[in-house]
């Protein structure tokens, strides 16, 4: 079990009313539009073109599409600027979120020294630095450091149940997502956060080696579901803060048919195109920072605090055990600093530490480039907590994972993609 909650955390049911209180912009609501600023061209430069030969594509529709559309380089393969720029303009990600989110994709499973990053699988290789960097992966292949446990997403398998592919969409699954807004065609921060619940008690029960680790798996994971509503959302004039109905969903998902007997076309990610004739992203005065990550992943914890998961199966399906935050971090940090939705600071600064304190075993492992990495961090990771100063972790006791079979499980992927 997850350790007691403390005093300070809000109690569930006041979670479960901020929770379905939010719109589609999040805690903070999108008040207001401006047309010229918010629509995404998907015309001209911008017009879709499905991944052509030697174009990589993987585990996550937002990053497909914008791919697709122009938005981030065609290849798949791209430098933390094209990922500001690109994911700023489709989307209203924030600079900041944008950087650190390819920084630690470029650190863990990217090209430290060139400064690049893949979408899928292994970019093919650089007679320059291939035989340094030979263990640049892709997120496709990131297993427990950004790919998480897929039975706990929205569409893909996880990478065990399925021989190593947690990029593939399982339309099954996407169809239970799917079902979620049928009702009214709507989809929800609320809605998508109940789900996440079933699946993560699915994968329990279901996944020998289920593993939720702190970060992949505990916020990628998660904030997944709440990226599909805060950035693929039309935030029109008509309802600013965000309306997201089943149309749109399929198409960035590159999902056709109807509901339930639906089809995955790979590659065929796609703003929203189709269905409808414009799509207007969030209020650029509202850009989704990381603090908005942090605090609606929070919410849904708060909520409904069985999705919130350390630790994994220790013996085949249903053996659940939890890793004690405290015991993780030296105690540091503790549970309800992941549950703080009013005040997120603990869980920017316990993410931002986290990451920093697995750093070094992983760069000694896959990387070697200890300087890029470092400069890395300094430049983009760090930046996460802001101003803060943060509690430093200097125990992090990885050998709370041991006993856990997910969390030795790592599959590699072709040498090319
Ligand atoms: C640099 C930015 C981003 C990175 C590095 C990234 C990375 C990833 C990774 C590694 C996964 C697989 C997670 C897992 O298997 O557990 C994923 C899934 C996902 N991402 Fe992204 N992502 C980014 C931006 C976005 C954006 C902008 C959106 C929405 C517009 C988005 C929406 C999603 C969704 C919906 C999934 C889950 C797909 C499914 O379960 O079927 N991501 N992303």
């Amino acid at each position: 079990m997850l350790e007691k909650r403390q005093v300070g955390v809000p109690s569930t049911a006041a979670a479960v009313a901020v929770s379905k209180g939010r719109g589609n912009c999040g805690l903070i609501p999108c008040t207001t539009f401006d047309g010229a600023s918010q629509l995404v061209s998907v015309s001209g430069s911008y017009e879709w073109t499905p991944p052509q030969e030697g174009d990589i594509r993987g585990p996550c529709p937002g990053l497909n599409a914008a791919a697709n559309h122009n938005y981030l380089p065609h290849s798949g393969v791209a430098t933390i600027a094209e990922t500001v720029a690109g994911l700023g303009a489709a989307y209203g990600m924030a600079p900041t979120l944008a950087a650190a989110l390819a920084a630690y994709a470029i650190i863990f499973d990217g090209d430290p020294v060139l400064g690049t990053w893949s979408i899928g699988g292994p970019p093919p290789a650089d007679p320059l630095t291939s035989g340094l960097l030979g263990g640049a992966q892709g997120i496709s292949y990131s297993h427990n450091n950004y790919e998480g446990e897929c039975v706990t997403s929205i569409g893909r398998n996880d990478a065990y149940l399925n021989h190593g592919d947690a990029y593939s969409l399982n339309v099954t699954r996407f169809a239970e997502a799917y079902s979620t807004g049928l009702s009214d065609d709507r989809y929800t921060l609320d809605g998508f956060a109940q789900h996440f619940l079933t699946n993560v008690e699915f994968s329990v029960a279901n996944n020998p080696y289920y593993f939720a680790a702190p970060f992949a798996t505990t916020v990628v994971a998660p904030a997944a579901y709440n990226f599909v509503i805060n950035f693929m959302s039309n935030h029109s004039a008509e309802e600013p803060n965000g309306y997201l109905n089943g149309a749109i969903f399929k198409e960035f998902f590159a999902v056709t048919g109807d509901y339930p007997n639906f089809k995955w076309i790979p590659g065929n990610e796609r703003d929203a195109t189709t269905n409808t004739s414009t799509r207007y992203k969030r209020s650029t005065l509202n850009e989704y920072q990381a603090a908005n990550v942090f605090d609606d992943v929070a919410v849904n914890y708060a909520a409904y605090p069985n999705s919130l998961r350390i630790g994994g199966n220790v013996n085949g399906v249903n053996t659940y055990e939890g890793v004690d935050l405290g015991n993780l971090t030296g105690g540091v940090y503790n549970t309800a600093d992941l549950l703080n939705y009013q005040d997120s600071s603990g869980a920017a600064c316990f993410y931002t530490q986290f990451i920093q304190a697995v750093i070094p075993d992983a760069a000694a492992t896959l990387l070697g480039e200890l300087s890029a990495i470092t400069d890395l961090v300094n430049n983009y990771i760090t930046p996460l907590a802001g101003n803060l100063s943060c509690a430093e972790i200097n125990q992090y006791d990885q050998t709370l994972f041991n006993k856990f079979p997910g969390y030795h499980y790592d599959p590699t992927g072709p040498t090319s993609n």
